[in-house]
């Protein structure tokens, strides 16, 4: 079942400069600096009530990130939704015939387990479940 957002995740070249923009902005503080290496990113959060913001930067070239950005400039990347049990919606999707990205949870930040939906299927927003490491 899908729980809540969990975070609206913004693309970045920088992630210090973009921090800095978005503390200012929301006068809160980026927490939980993480180096994701299943997606080439790094990425902060920014606690906002009980969702996040996450800035996501580019660690490498070849980073997926790095070609959004390439495309279509930094901005708003992916919407994140906090699923309990990311193995029962990654099959409910795939038998509802919607294409995914990754049909096998793969290691996101902070121990969750994470999943991409394509966008081809969604009317071009990429779509990220998460499962977090603790039942809340
Ligand atoms: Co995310």
């Amino acid at each position: 079942m899908i729980k809540r957002i969990n975070h609206v995740a913004i693309a970045v070249s920088n992630l210090d400069d973009a921090a800095s923009t978005w503390e200012a902005l929301l006068g809160l503080q980026m927490s939980g600096r993480e180096h994701v290496a299943s997606n080439k990113v790094e990425v902060g959060f920014i606690p906002v009530g009980e969702s996040r913001i996450e800035l996501v930067q580019p660690a490498a070239p070849d980073s997926p990130v790095a070609k959004f950005i390439e495309k279509r400039g930094p901005g708003i990347q992916h919407l994140c939704f906090e699923v309990d049990d990311i193995e029962a919606e990654l099959a409910r999707l795939k038998a509802a015939g919607v294409r995914l990205i990754n049909e096998q949870p793969v290691a996101g930040a902070h121990g969750y387990r994470i999943a991409f939906v394509h966008p081809a299927s969604t009317g071009g927003v990429l779509v990220e479940l998460s499962q977090p490491p603790d039942p809340r």
